[in-house]
């Protein structure tokens, strides 16, 4: 692995000392360290002991380099500086720091196990959780103040490895293309109104992020996203099923294709050219068929493309049509996803997914789509390195 710039974020607690270790570690690996410990975190541990062992400085103000850090590390991550963060404070460098950086974020808390336990805690650990924050710890064992209990921070060495893991992940994705289709389609009626349907585009969005931190050069093409597009991708606006047709297929030959649009089957087939005034009579309108994209590229694949398709559909008969789906488009990997249920799906945070592939299917626990995203690139680099 190439050298890699890592921020190691020191918070308060006796398990302070223990980022000595992982700073060592971490130098000694090649990478470039910067320390950056709140003020709590210096009455345990003098500044100048980390920045000995990362032979850098520790800014003291929110530098802008700071946040093209390949990976921040927060050990220990105290109930303190946890709370902050799952708030979105910035009152030190550290958490300023956190709340500008849109990199990968490993944290390790280390807490007294009563706070561990609180429910404030646990929801605060789950928010960052569900922003894609990869936690590790804390592990059961004697605290410093001689309980036992789930609060001892993991071992610097554990702490390391998964660093190590996560900046991997950071250049497995290099020099490939990744072309990502997201939110729903809208078809119009008249000069004014559509026909559309209620995906935010967050699990395409989601996706895309995931891509470019993992190294891709990512094109998403973006069918009215209610969410903000992630930072460092090429976003290409296409309105209706057309738009998204002719955006894709022009770029067809990417290495990973992603078709997480809702794009609509079916759209009005003889839009009025201005808005439709209201007489009192019916107005029936005929859809049309829309073309299938996922299919044209299917059929257009060359060798080497991996093709992953979205399935929205209800319960079993859902999951049995995502395997039809699968053969008739001629993806790799059908992601289905049952709308049924009202907790996950189309616009909510949440998403529980069966990934339907030729080798058999795989149900994920319900998660953050930032999480299924996470486990969709890691499904896709794994078949890239043919472990498919
Ligand atoms: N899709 C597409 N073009 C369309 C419709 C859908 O590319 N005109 C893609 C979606 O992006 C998704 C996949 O096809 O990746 C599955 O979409 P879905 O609507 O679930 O399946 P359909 O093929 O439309 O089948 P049906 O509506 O009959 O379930």
């Amino acid at each position: 692995m190439s050298m890699a710039r890592v921020l190691v974020g020191v918070s308060g607690g006796i398990a302070a000392y223990k980022a000595c270790e992982l700073t060592r570690l971490l130098v000694r690996a090649g990478h470039e360290v910067t320390p950056i410990l709140t003020p709590e975190a210096e009455r345990f541990v003098a500044a100048q002991t980390f920045e000995a062992l990362a032979r850098r400085e520790m800014p003291r103000e929110l530098f802008p380099h700071l946040v093209e850090a390949d990976l921040l590390v927060i050990a220990p991550l105290s109930a303190n500086t946890l709370g902050k963060l799952a708030q979105g404070l910035a009152d030190n460098v550290l958490t300023q720091t956190a709340l500008a950086f849109d990199g990968p974020v490993l944290a390790a808390p280390a807490m007294n196990p009563r706070m561990w336990a609180h429910r404030a805690t646990r929801g605060n650990a789950e928010t960052l959780a569900r922003r894609g924050v990869e936690l590790i710890g804390p592990e059961e064992g004697d605290t410093a103040e001689g309980e036992v209990g789930v609060g001892r921070m993991s071992e610097p060495e554990e702490i390391f490895e998964r660093a190590q893991s996560l900046l991997e992940k950071r250049e497995q994705l290099d020099g490939l293309r990744v072309l990502v289709t997201a939110g729903g389609t809208r078809e119009p009626l008249d000069a004014v109104r559509f026909l559309g349907n209620r995906s935010s585009g967050r699990m395409g969005a989601a996706l895309a992020a995931e891509a470019r931190r993992r190294g891709a050069e990512v094109t998403l093409v973006a069918a009215n996203l209610s969410v903000p597009a992630p930072v460092g991708v090429n976003v290409v606006p296409a309105s209706t099923a057309d738009d998204v047709a002719r955006e894709t297929l022009a770029r067809g030959d990417a290495d990973v294709v992603l078709m997480a649009a809702a794009v609509a089957d079916y759209r009005p087939a003889e839009p009025e050219q201005a808005k439709r005034p209201k007489d009192g009579n019916d107005w029936t309108v005929t859809l049309e068929p829309t073309t299938d994209v996922l299919r044209e590229v299917g059929e257009r694949r060359t060798n080497g493309q991996l093709l992953v398709g979205f399935a929205a559909d209800t319960g079993e008969r859902g999951l049995e049509r995502a395997r039809e789906k699968l053969a008739a488009k001629r993806a790799d990997l059908i992601v289905f996803n049952d709308v049924s249920r009202e907790d996950i799906g189309f616009d909510s945070a949440d998403n529980e997914v069966v990934f339907v592939s030729g080798e058999g299917e795989r149900r994920l626990e319900k998660a953050s789509k930032e999480q299924i995203a996470a486990a969709i690139l890691d499904e896709v680099a794994e078949r890239l390195r043919g472990g498919g």
